[in-house]
C-alpha cells in the first residue's frame, strides 16, 4: 500500500463515528453484501464462525426494531440496518459477534456510510446488581436489554440457542460528530503498566 493510501485509510478509521442521523438515501444491495462480506472475515475464537446475519432494509421492519429497541430509536431513519447473532454454544461467542460487528462499522465506513452499534447482548458482568459507577460511567443493569432480546427473536424468528449480539444501524449522513477519546500518550504503555 502506498504511504498516501495508508495514511487515508489510517484517517477513515479514526474518522469513525457514531451516526445517529441519517439521509433518504437506501444502500445498494451489492454495498450491504460487500459489507456482511467483511463481518464474516473477523476473527472468532476456534474459527467457529458461530454468527447469522440478517440485513434489514424494510421500512415498517426497521421501525419495528425502533419501537423493540429502547436505546435505538433513530434506527426507524436508517436505510438499513444490520442484527448480528451468535450461537450461545460456543465460547466467545459476545466476543466474535463484537468483531463481526467492528468489521461492519469499518467496511461501512470505506463505503462513506455511518453507522451505530446498538447494544443487544448482556454480558454476565451485568448480573451483579451491585456494580457501580465505573469511571463515572454507571454499570448498571440494563432491564430493558432482556425484554429487547425476547421481542426481536419472536419478531424475527430467530431459532433457539441464537443470541443477538449487535444491531448495527446504517444510512448515508453528512453528521460527522467530533471524537472524544483518550489521549494515546494516556492509554499507551510500553512493556510495562507503571510508570509512565
Ligand atoms: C458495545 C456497544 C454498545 C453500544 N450501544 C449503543 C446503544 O445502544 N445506543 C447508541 O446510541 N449507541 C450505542 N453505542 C455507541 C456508543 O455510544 C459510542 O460508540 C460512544 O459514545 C463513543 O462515540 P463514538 O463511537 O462516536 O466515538 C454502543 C457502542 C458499543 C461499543
Amino acid at each position: 500500500m502506498s504511504e498516501k493510501n495508508l495514511e487515508k485509510c489510517l484517517e477513515t478509521i479514526k474518522d469513525i463515528r457514531s451516526v445517529r442521523n441519517y439521509l433518504k438515501e437506501p444502500i445498494p444491495e451489492d454495498v450491504l453484501k460487500s459489507i456482511v462480506d467483511c463481518a464474516r472475515m473477523a476473527p472468532t475464537a476456534r474459527n467457529i464462525q458461530p454468527w447469522e446475519f440478517i440485513v434489514v432494509t424494510d421500512k415498517d421492519l426497521l421501525r419495528k426494531l425502533s419501537d423493540i429497541i429502547p436505546q435505538g430509536d433513530f434506527i426507524k431513519d436508517a436505510a438499513a440496518g444490520i442484527m448480528v447473532f451468535c450461537h450461545k454454544n460456543t465460547e466467545y461467542f459476545l466476543e466474535d459477534g463484537s468483531a463481526a460487528t467492528q468489521n461492519i462499522l469499518v467496511s461501512a465506513r470505506f463505503h462513506d456510510i455511518k453507522s451505530c452499534w446498538i447494544a443487544g447482548y448482556q454480558g454476565p458482568y451485568y448480573e451483579n446488581e451491585d456494580i457501580p459507577m465505573c469511571e463515572g460511567i454507571p454499570c448498571t443493569p440494563i432491564p430493558d436489554l432482556y425484554t429487547m432480546q425476547s421481542d426481536i427473536k419472536k419478531e424475527f424468528e430467530i431459532p433457539e440457542g441464537f443470541e443477538l449480539i449487535s444491531v448495527v444501524s446504517l444510512g448515508y449522513s453528512n453528521d460527522n460528530p467530533p471524537a472524544d477519546k483518550r489521549a494515546l500518550e494516556d492509554v499507551i504503555h510500553w512493556n510495562t503498566f507503571q510508570p509512565k
